[in-house]
């Protein structure tokens, strides 16, 4: 009886919820459906016996975090072909048609938000990945339940058992603007553009703020092995029956002029609607033309964007600012009057330095195109010198830093000036102590801008180290803290010490060491010490680091102020070793490797293996490498270069074979190995891929 009730309850929820979020049509007020919701909560509360993680309660999120779970595609998500000419679209076309003769396209909006694939089981939501790589992406299923255009369960009979259904997680124009008002007023970086709050959105640790993110899902292809050779638009239809939001723009094209009439009321339609989109998606509907067109490494071939140029406006430039970063650099900032840009009010440009103001001849007062590339801030591309007052003046690029005074500098082969006064400019202290404690770094709670900018007025906090020394009673009587809030710091900042080397590392803040490149210094010195000793060619044997980033790190230890900051870190505890990985053999120990091409299983894991098997990995091919592991297209140079030197080359089997003799390499050593670096590995199946 109750069984039935929560069972009723949740086809209904799940229909309004459609019929609300998908069509926009309701049947019920809010009122009643909020009523429906709450008896099944309560129900749901007295009979736990009957929980469903896809239950319409579940969409509001939870406050649990999740670590997300590297889950490798049954299908890769492979990418799209792009071109911003209609020349080469029409040569795309033309070369189809000389295969296949006439065919028909359907012609969809380039949705701009992150890829998802969705899998569905016998109807109901089982997993939603992002893509990743395109070979393995993140399992970010509790977050994608709270979007509500993405069904739960869903509609109809007719769906294959097993299927995956890919698509787009869109963030709204609305939704962008709120978040981003709410993060400048909290003090955060606000999000660049929708597509990256959409993509930073899908990451987040807790559902409930996902569920109050107002993301949108909006799917467009189907794959499994059950599912039918339909016709692109026979899909999208039975995507639309089963209850997914599919787009509502498609539109079947039988000719070149057709899809050229569709990019073009596009190019200019798209500025009304509510979410970004940046180009079109041209695809070959018929099944049978897909199959035999099939697809290239890395895209189909039936399937091509073409991308809309940025869109621009023109403006007038009111004033240049300046803003200094926390390593000293120093960003010229174009202050707009307000624009609408591509669904956004647009304020602020880059102007990036002395250079392409002088280039472009920018002056305070003139009118200036704006610009939103892809990426990021919007950058200013031109003047209007038609618009230009008679009485206007060349800008005068500052030479002393706004923040302290101190005359700029500029490093060889950098565009940018620096404020050489490291340890005394207020805005690089406060800067290098906010990036010390952020979320990908030590994590400290409780300390945003304003608190760091307290502590240092205050004279308690001058360097990171100061951190470490600071009492809950020096920081209690200050403005806006009290006792609670201060214990919370001091528990935060003890807490700290926990946190592994790569991000202490990347905490550091050496210029040009971001998040990834710490992780790899840590992977490849494993500590401090031995980073610290390391030669300019020692580092850029590091992967990824080119001489930019090895001097910057020479720079950084040479520098007697910082040695002493790192001293007292040391003595304060923090984690300057990596762990060591779990070995599983010493089967190749003293021996290195390079690794190059592609694989049955990541380059990572692959390298993985080798560490743990004890061998070492390092980027380049030279002399004193023992064995070149060659996967598939391996560039020509590197191949080149080991049979010159004489290293040994071995292909994947070679290699497994080579540490699958050793006596402990036994299968369940390697399953407990692959969980524990949260692998999670799906059989593939094989199937059709539309
Ligand atoms: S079809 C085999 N259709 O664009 C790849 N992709 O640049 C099939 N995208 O990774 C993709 N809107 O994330 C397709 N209507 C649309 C799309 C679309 C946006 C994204 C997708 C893909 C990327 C490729």
């Amino acid at each position: 009886m109750v069984k039935e009730r929560i069972e009723a309850l949740r086809r209904d929820l799940e229909r309004h919820n459609y019929r609300y979020y998908v069509e926009n049509n309701p049947e019920i007020s809010d009122f009643e459906f909020d009523r429906l919701m709450r008896e099944l909560q309560d129900l749901e509360k007295a009979h736990p016996e009957f929980d469903d993680p896809n239950s319409p309660t579940r969409r509001v999120g939870s406050d649990l975090t999740s670590e997300f779970q590297t889950v490798r595609h049954r299908f890769p998500m492979l990418s799209l072909g792009n071109t911003y000419s209609l020349d080469e679209l029409r040569e795309f076309i033309a070369r189809i048609e000389r295969e296949e003769g006439e065919v028909e396209y359907v012609c969809e909006l380039k949705f701009d938000g992150t890829a998802i694939s969705l899998t569905y089981r016998n109807g109901m939501l089982e997993r939603a990945v992002t893509r990743g790589d395109g070979e393995q992406g993140d399992d970010v299923t509790a977050n994608v339940r709270t979007i509500r255009t993405v069904p739960l369960q869903l509609q109809g009979t007719d769906w294959p058992s097993l299927f995956e259904i890919r698509g787009e997680v869109l963030m709204p124009y609305a939704s962008f603007d709120k978040i981003n008002r709410e993060r400048e007023e909290m003090g955060e970086q606000p999000f660049a553009n929708p597509r990256n709050a959409a993509a930073g959105t899908l990451k987040q640790q807790a559902s409930s703020v996902v569920a109050r993110r107002g993301l949108d899902c909006t799917l467009y292809q189907l794959a499994g092995e059950e599912v039918q050779e339909w016709s692109h638009q026979e899909s999208l239809n039975a995507a639309r029956r089963w209850g997914f939001k599919v787009s509502e723009y498609a539109r079947l094209c039988c000719s070149w002029e057709d899809i050229v009439q569709f990019i073009t009321e596009w190019d200019e339609r798209r500025a009304t609607l509510p979410f970004p989109t940046d180009g079109v998606v041209i695809k070959v509907n018929d099944a049978a033309v897909r199959r035999r067109l099939g697809f290239t490494a890395k895209a189909p071939k039936w399937a091509v964007a073409y991308k809309f140029k940025a869109e621009q406006a023109l403006t007038r430039l009111n004033e240049i600012t300046f803003q200094v970063g926390r390593t000293g650099a120093i960003t010229p900032v174009a202050n707009l009057e307000p624009v609408q840009l591509a669904g956004t009010t647009v304020k602020r440009a880059t102007l990036h330095n002395a250079e392409q103001i002088a280039q472009l001849d920018i002056r305070e007062g003139d009118m200036v195109y704006v610009e939103k590339g892809g990426e990021i801030i919007p950058k200013i591309t031109g003047v209007e010198l038609k618009e230009r007052k008679a009485d206007s003046e060349p800008f005068h690029y500052i030479e002393v830093c706004p923040e302290c005074g101190t005359p700029l500098v500029r490093y060889e082969g950098e565009a940018k000036h620096y404020c050489p006064n490291q340890s005394g400019c207020r805005v690089q202290i406060i800067g290098r102590i906010l990036h010390f404690i952020r979320r990908k770094a030590m994590d400290i709670e409780g300390l945003g801008e304003e608190t760091v900018e307290l502590l240092h007025a205050n004279g308690l906090v001058h360097n990171i180290a100061d951190l470490y020394d600071l009492q809950a009673l020096q920081l209690a009587p200050l403005p806006r803290l009290g006792e609670k809030s201060a214990e919370n710091i001091i528990r935060s900042i003890r807490h700290s010490k926990q946190v592994p080397f790569q991000r202490v590392l990347f905490g550091l803040g050496i210029r040009f060491v971001g998040e990834t490149t710490a992780r790899q210094l840590a992977d490849h010195f494993h500590s401090l010490d031995r980073l610290r000793a390391a030669s300019r060619e020692e580092l850029l044997e590091t992967e990824e680091v080119g001489e930019k980033i090895a001097d910057s790190i020479l720079e950084y230890f040479a520098d007697a102020e910082n040695l002493k900051i790192l001293e007292r870190l040391n003595h304060a505890g923090l984690c300057f070793e990596a762990e060591q990985r779990q070995r599983v053999s010493e089967s190749l120990a003293g021996k290195s490797f390079v690794v190059s091409g592609k694989f049955s299983i990541s380059r990572d894991e692959l390298k993985q293996l080798i560490e743990t098997h004890g061998g070492r990995n390092v980027a380049a091919v030279s002399g004193s490498v023992d064995y070149l592991v060659a996967g598939e297209k391996m560039g020509p140079e590197k191949r080149k270069k080991a049979e010159k030197l004489g290293v040994k080359m071995l292909s994947e089997e070679e290699f497994m074979a080579l540490i699958a003799d050793t006596p402990t390499n036994d299968h369940a050593k390697q399953m407990e190995l692959r969980q524990e670096n949260h692998m999670n590995e799906v059989a593939p199946i094989q199937g059709t891929l539309f």
